[in-house]
């Protein structure tokens, strides 16, 4: 939380920003929930259209990073609608992915899409918050957590948890937008990001106040060195960042040792 919201915080309630704005820290799961039960049939889609289908390229990224492996078990947090449990169970055979989200209609449309892809048989789907993963013991070989990390109250209980739950010798991966450091494109992203991809919101979904709490939360998001920093906060080793497209999404790994 930074000093405005601190300064923000009315009678000792703790706030914090939704997009934008300050929004007591209570309450924010709330409203991020409510983003992704009002987009959730349409999400996929719109990721394509956002992204005129990179988003694809730098999810492949992350798998070519992680290198999945035979018999792995992944816990992928804030999986959504399971992009990220699909390619993981495609690179590896007899592995299983648990997709554990926040929002339950994300996670009956990704197990729509798993019964589609017969992938159905190797993936749980589990509701839950990244700030208390429901899980006992550190059972899991790799964890990823895919734009999901900006939309969490608290990142660092995030990633707490998400060292808790971890093997020893366990990698997480984090793929999130982040910041363009070439400061033409960082303008010209800008000027998409706030004219095109709130009305396209409004176009595909219906919805242009979800599209824009994305802008905004991107910008609120911490940046690489910044983020590499929290996951070596937690416990982390070996970590390592990349960016992908100069920058605006990025890649960070980190080793539980
Ligand atoms: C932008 S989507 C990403 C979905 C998927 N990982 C992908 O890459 O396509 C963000 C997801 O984070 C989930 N989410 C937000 N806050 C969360 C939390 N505190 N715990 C678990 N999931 C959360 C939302 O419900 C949503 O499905």
């Amino acid at each position: 939380m930074g000093e405005d919201e601190d300064a923000a915080a009315a009678g000792g309630e703790r706030a914090t920003h939704f997009g934008f704005q300050t929004v007591p820290e209570a309450a924010k799961a709330g409203l991020v929930r409510d983003v992704f039960t009002s987009v959730a049939s349409r999400y996929d889609l719109m990721n394509d259209l956002m992204s005129g289908g990179l988003h694809r390229l730098w999810k492949d990224a992350m798998m070519d990073w992680l290198a999945p492996r035979a018999g792995q078990r992944l816990l992928d947090v804030a999986g959504g609608t399971g992009d990220i449990a699909f390619r993981f169970l495609a690179r590896a055979p007899e592995a299983r992915a648990v997709v554990c989200d926040l929002t339950e209609s994300m996670l009956v449309a990704g197990r729509a899409r798993a019964e589609a892809a017969r992938l159905a048989d190797r993936l749980d789907w589990v509701a839950g918050d990244a700030m208390a993963l429901p899980f006992a013991g550190a059972g899991f070989d790799a964890c990823t957590i895919s734009f999901g990390l900006r939309n969490v109250t608290r990142p660092e209980t995030a990633l707490a948890e998400v060292f808790r739950i971890l093997r020893p010798g366990g990698r997480l991966m984090v793929l999130e937008f982040s910041h363009v450091a070439p400061a033409l494109l960082a303008r010209a992203y800008d000027r998409y990001s706030f004219a095109v991809i709130p009305a396209l919101g409004e176009v595909v979904t219906g919805d242009r106040a979800s599209y824009r709490y994305l802008v905004e939360s991107i910008r609120r998001f911490p940046d690489q060195e910044r983020l590499a920093a929290m996951l070596r906060d937690a416990g982390f080793g070996l970590v390592r960042w990349r960016n992908l497209s100069f920058g605006v999404a990025a890649l960070h790994s980190g080793w539980k040792l």
